[in-house]
């Protein structure tokens, strides 16, 4: 098999070499203008085909629209442009079935089509770049690519989104201590902690989509970057990929890259937003918290330390935030400057945005199974919220409720508060003759207000952690996923 495969790839390449192409494959698309052969290592700073190859899907579905488009107008025969579809459509299955490698001795994917099709159809594989130039045929690409991977990363968050409901349905009633300046500050159940990650995976979403609904305009025939003297149909080739439009501009359609640093700022964001989840969740590992326990499948030992558990993947994932939010940075700086229409600073749009998908893909699908598996220790988030005066404003909220000014009464409970940590007690464990020193307002009622599962089932505002609060707020986002 591979034995065959390489003869295959020496005789057509020896046929391309000898009779198609003059100088071999390794010649380039622009040849004709130029006496000498590019300097071999610039050919390869040149050359983007190492990472573009990614792009052979969009770009040989951008090109059978093309050559569609070509033989409805009449710019080229209805029959070339029926054998040009049937070659693009072999050269698509036969990269996708393994049985075509793409060969990195050309410059790039466009390069490359146009080559296996000049070695297949001889004359009429040359007219492929008719009314067309590699600069509307690289932003059709990118956008065909970016469409396709904001649409995986929408399932992937949905996903996500998902297993954080099931793990909110089985924790309504945790309580454990909410936190402001990661000092201990008012009582809330896990249930309502992971629906806010809730929230932010769904502005994620939103953003993404309308990411993909500006960018969902077809640059195709916008051509080096004034259009064409051919009668193309720009409506037709919209129509055909699935775009809103043809872009208005033919200038614009070929230099915007504006719809990239929205993607990539919007990656940056879902990264931030799993950063802070995994930075929580190394935190609430920890010996000294313990509100979690991090499956064993989700965590690393050490090479001495034989009694660590370390939450390597959560560090992991905060990690390659950096690494999303540099590509960022570097794309905008790239842009920042550059003249219209086409340059080739533009290639760097490429490594930018791979890296990034694969990135938030990859860190997404680790997420998943590692909250999925992740065992919440509810005694100890329960007793947590025994510590630390965490009901101190629902101690001060008794008082309101009976007439006392707010700040009157916030007063009174730091004063209740400084007594019992000079005296090691809690409002808790404060006898009724102790409240009434501060206030006569305090009746035996106050233990029961002070409660932590009190505090938070009469957080009942919207928005708030009330047990019922939450299960409603699951059920209504349960609908708003299932319609994504
Ligand atoms: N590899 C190029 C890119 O990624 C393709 C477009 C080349 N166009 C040109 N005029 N050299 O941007």
């Amino acid at each position: 098999m591979q034995v065959e495969w390489y003869r295959g790839y020496y005789v057509s390449r020896f046929i391309l070499e000898t009779f198609l192409f003059e100088g071999g494959i390794k010649m380039a698309l622009w040849d004709g203008r130029f006496k000498k052969e590019i300097d071999e290592k610039t050919n390869n700073f040149n050359a983007s085909i190492s990472f573009d190859k990614k792009l052979y899907k969009e770009d040989i579905t951008g090109s059978i629209a093309h050559v569609k488009m070509l033989g409805k107008q009449g710019i080229i025969e209805e029959d070339e442009s029926n054998k040009l579809v049937s070659s693009l459509n072999k050269l698509l299955n036969d990269i996708e079935s393994g049985n075509l490698e793409i060969s990195n001795d050309v410059e790039d994917i466009h390069s490359f089509v146009e080559y296996k099709l000049t070695e297949e159809l001889g004359d009429i594989g040359k007219k492929v770049h008719t009314a067309r130039s590699r600069n509307d045929q690289v932003a059709l690409d990118m956008r065909l690519y970016a469409r396709k991977e904001i649409d995986n990363i929408i399932d992937l968050l949905k996903e996500l989104i998902n297993v954080f409901i099931s793990k909110s349905k089985s924790n309504v009633e945790t309580i454990m201590p909410g936190y402001t300046h990661l000092q201990k500050a008012q009582p809330i159940t896990f249930a309502h902690y992971l629906m806010a990650y809730v929230e932010m995976f769904l502005r994620d979403i939103d953003r993404l989509k309308d990411t993909k609904e500006r960018l969902n305009v077809n640059p195709l025939g916008c051509c080096a970057l004034a259009g064409t003297t051919h009668p193309i149909d720009r409506f037709y080739t919209s129509e055909l990929l699935g775009f809103n439009s043809p872009c208005r501009n033919s200038l614009d359609g070929v230099s915007d890259r504006d719809y990239l640093m929205e993607l990539l700022n919007d990656l940056s964001i879902i990264m931030i937003h799993l950063s802070r989840l995994s930075e929580e969740l190394i935190l609430w590992s920890s010996w000294e918290f313990k509100f979690i326990t991090l499956d064993d499948a989700f965590s690393t030992g050490s090479s001495i330390m034989p009694q660590k558990k370390n939450p390597d993947i959560a560090e992991l994932v905060r990690g390659k935030t950096g690494r999303v939010i540099g590509h960022n940075m570097s794309f905008l700086t790239t842009m920042k400057g550059l003249p219209l229409a086409y340059n080739k600073d533009l290639q760097e749009d490429k490594e930018t945005l791979f890296d990034s998908i694969d990135t938030v893909k990859l860190c997404i699908e680790t997420v998943i199974p590692m909250i999925n598996t992740m065992k919440i220790n509810k005694e100890i988030t329960e007793k947590a919220v025994r510590e630390g005066f965490i009901n101190a404003t629902d101690c001060a909220d008794y008082l309101v409720k009976k007439g006392v000014p707010f700040r009157s009464a916030y007063k009174i409970v730091g004063e209740l508060v400084a007594y019992s940590i000079d005296n090691n007690k809690t409002l808790d464990t404060l006898s009724i003759d102790e409240y009434k020193n501060y206030s006569s307002l305090f009746e035996k009622d106050i233990y029961d207000v002070i409660d932590p599962k009190t505090c938070v089932r009469q957080r009942k505002s919207y928005g708030g952690p009330a047990f019922d609060n939450v299960i409603k707020m699951i059920s209504e986002i349960e609908k708003i996923v299932n319609k994504i």
